[in-house]
């Protein structure tokens, strides 16, 4: 696989040379590879084609129109939160039997349209979430499926701001009280309780926190079985971590496959997974130009012209990308901060970096940005948020244009 590759010292996506795309489209851009998009797709679902299972996509990782239509076209279906990441999954042509709704926090517009188009699953968190889908479903006399979302109260080892299995956590119910919420739509005419679910949490390199999940969430769905409750189906969130930096080793897809299919190997439950960075993370760099560097006694810095706007995963969770000139050159090495424009010290793309000699008008690239940055980024500073380009062999497609400065207050009176 090609991918984002260097080829005669120069850094190319698939067969486009990436400062080829500068010159075209300018910088800030995010660009994205098809072929490992597609290659993270087929491999999720050739690694659990043996057993009945649902890849439901993370909608939230990355929800560009052209990235979703592409994901639902490889044959995944979505996982959404909210009324927006539904429609942009509908639009880009999702099949509704392959749609889960997730979400701590669903309003009655969210509830009812859901409901309405009867999608696979409403992920339920709450007792007052599932006596409100019981309300809309009678108004409505139409079925729907819900799942209930587990806290199993497994503690991964990943930042804690993306954390959720815990109790601490907002995010699902106390497995002890399970049985007495399901208990408000057991035997119900229209809502139909037959899922268990659980997120424990992302970005998580160890897969022994998905096996135990996977157990504990089997466990509980014969004991719910044996207490009359027709349980069918277990969804196991995402999470699946990746590889940021050098030296960290991600479990490979076939790898996180193989330990949860060996517990629900002879199981009589359907498996639904919603990973979101795994599919699309290292499918999108953001490329960006350096406007130029400075010093201040004993530290450099090397402001380039994007942004935690842009790209807010390094100032919000510390999170390490590497970065990485364009073009190769032997020079004199610096150790430098990597800073955006925002006037926040915050504003970071990388901390202490080693880079050969960086000089105004060179490219570097922050990879890995694929999940989790447009969906992140903002128009902090008044800044226009970034164009977006995926690349195909040797074809580009501008899959979002670069916001215009006019368009910043295009919804303001
Ligand atoms: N399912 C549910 C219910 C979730 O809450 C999430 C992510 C996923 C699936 C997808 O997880 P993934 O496979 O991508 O790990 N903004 C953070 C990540 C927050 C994840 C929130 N939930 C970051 O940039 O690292």
């Amino acid at each position: 696989m090609q991918g984002f590759h260097l080829k005669n010292g120069s850094f190319y996506c698939e067969s486009v040379e990436l400062e080829e795309l500068a010159k075209e489209f300018g910088t800030p851009l995010y660009i994205y590879s098809e072929e490992v998009l597609k290659n993270n797709c087929q491999q999720f679902l050739n690694s659990f084609s043996a057993y009945p299972t649902k890849i439901c996509y993370a909608v939230k990782a990355n929800y560009n129109l052209s990235i979703l239509k592409k994901i639902f076209q490889f044959g995944m279906g979505a996982d959404v939160v909210s009324i927006g990441e539904l429609e942009r999954a509908i639009k880009s042509g999702v099949s509704l039997d392959k749609v889960v709704f997730s979400g701590v926090g669903k309003t009655k517009e969210e509830l009812d349209r859901a409901i309405s188009l009867g999608i696979a699953s409403l992920n339920v968190e709450s007792s007052f979430e599932l006596e409100l889908i019981k309300q809309i479903s009678e108004q409505k006399k139409q079925n729907i499926s819900v799942a209930l979302r587990i806290n199993p109260n497994i503690d991964v080892k990943t930042n804690p701001y993306i954390a959720t299995g815990l109790y601490e956590t907002k995010f699902g119910i106390p497995d002890e009280d399970l049985e007495s919420v399901a208990e408000i739509v057991k035997g119900h005419r229209f809502v139909q309780f037959e899922g268990l679910a659980c997120h424990i949490g992302s970005q998580i390199m160890e897969l022994k926190s998905f096996e135990l999940a996977a157990k504990r969430l089997v466990d509980l769905a014969y004991r719910m079985k044996e207490r009359g409750f027709p349980i069918r189906r277990i969804d196991l969130g995402g999470g699946l971590g990746i590889s940021y930096q050098q030296g960290q080793i991600a479990p490979s897809i076939r790898n996180y496959a193989e330990s949860i299919l060996k517990v629900f190997r002879d199981t009589p439950f359907e498996l639904v997974l919603e990973p979101g960075r795994s599919v699309v993370g290292a499918a999108g760099v953001l490329l960006t130009t350096i406007l130029g560097t400075k010093k201040h006694k004993n530290r450099h810095f090397t402001i380039v012209d994007a942004a935690m706007n842009d790209l807010i995963r390094p100032c919000l969770y510390e999170a390490y990308h590497e970065i990485v000139p364009v073009k190769a050159k032997a020079a004199p090495e610096v150790i430098t901060d990597v800073v955006g424009p925002v006037c926040e010290t915050g504003d970071f793309l990388g901390l202490s970096r080693t880079l050969a000699s960086p000089s105004s008008g060179e490219l570097l690239f922050i990879k890995n940005a694929g999940a989790y940055g447009t969906t992140m980024s903002s128009n902090y500073n008044a800044r226009p948020r970034c164009a977006e380009v995926l690349v195909s062999g040797n074809e580009v497609t501008v899959i979002r244009r670069r916001e215009s400065v006019a368009e910043l207050w295009h919804h303001e009176i």
